[in-house]
């Protein structure tokens, strides 16, 4: 991503939510939470007014079909789609016992905002690029001022290292049973920074970790003509692709268990469960995997 401007692909998801709750039939997919949340962040930048006052007009959300048919069929809907996943995810940890939740590379992900509230007991981190991370920080302020168990830690992944950042900062607790959420993110890594997030973990939280993650399927991904010259524009290439079959000997090898994995059969299961015929494409999925997690008593 560019260094002094706030993700574009940000911009995107935050969008594509806002799309799904009120041009599409999914909106149940997208709760009232979410969406004012979203349109908060939104509203606080020219550019996120500019993505608003787009999904207001008349011909833009008629173009979105098109706009993914060049680019990524099937990622508006994939967007909603696996942060729902995620967030049943998180929920679960939370029941099991995780007292910490870090997101990294939260981009304008409502999540941990939207829990931090629900439960005041659990710290709740953000990670994300600083230009990314200042736009959110003010839109919330008023709101993010009073949750004293919500913090932003800033930190760019080509030029910091996550142990580092972390060990530096009081606001994470190395000891708490923590749950990590990657999501949209680590396809902008190379594999060896994969890998090395993966096995930096452990540095830093000694006690259960739980990381719930998102991947693309190179194999099964319908890639428009347009894709990656959008995100070469937008400095945001594709590096990291990791086949669905592979996900489990990859996390294996990183030293962690493999836990589940969610893509188009498990969503239309989970969200569609009453609709067989339901198309969906397969963008990202998402992967489960634990390292020592010791479940709550
Ligand atoms: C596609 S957005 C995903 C945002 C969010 N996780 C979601 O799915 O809604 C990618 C995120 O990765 C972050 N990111 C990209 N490159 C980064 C870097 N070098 N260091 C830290 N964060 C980075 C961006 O700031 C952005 O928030």
């Amino acid at each position: 991503m560019k260094k002094d401007q706030a993700s574009s692909t940000a911009f995107t998801v935050a969008q594509g939510v806002l799309y799904i709750a009120k041009h599409t039939p999914h909106a149940r997919l997208v709760s009232d939470e979410m969406k004012t949340a979203t349109q908060q962040i939104l509203s606080a930048t020219e550019e996120g007014q500019r993505r608003l006052r787009l999904l207001q007009s008349v011909i833009f959300p008629r173009l979105v079909p098109l706009i993914e048919r060049l680019t990524l069929p099937g990622i508006t809907l994939n967007y909603v789609l696996r942060k729902s996943y995620i967030q049943t995810c998180v929920q679960q940890a939370i029941d099991e016992g995780a007292q910490q939740v870090i997101v990294l590379g939260a981009g304008f992900d409502t999540l941990a905002f939207r829990y931090a509230k629900k439960y005041p007991e659990v710290n709740f981190i953000e990670i994300d690029h600083p230009a990314t991370h200042i736009v959110k920080r003010e839109a919330l302020e008023s709101a993010t001022g009073q949750l004293k168990n919500l913090h932003f830690i800033p930190v760019d992944f080509t030029t910091q290292r996550l142990e580092d950042v972390l060990s530096a900062s009081p606001l994470a607790q190395p000891e708490l049973p923590t749950v990590i959420t990657i999501e949209g993110v680590l396809m902008y890594l190379t594999v060896e920074q994969v890998q090395h997030l993966f096995a930096s973990l452990p540095i830093f939280l000694h006690n259960g970790r739980r990381v719930v993650f998102t991947a693309t399927n190179p194999g099964a991904t319908t890639f428009g003509p347009l894709l990656r010259i959008y995100l070469k524009l937008k400095a945001e290439p594709l590096k990291w692709t990791c086949d669905k079959n592979e996900m489990e000997a990859f996390v294996n090898a990183a030293g962690y268990e493999f836990k589940q994995l969610a893509g188009v059969p498990e969503f239309k299961e989970a969200f569609f469960p009453n609709d067989s015929r339901r198309k969906l494409n397969e963008v990202e999925y998402v992967a489960v995997a634990d390292k020592d997690w010791a479940t709550a008593p």
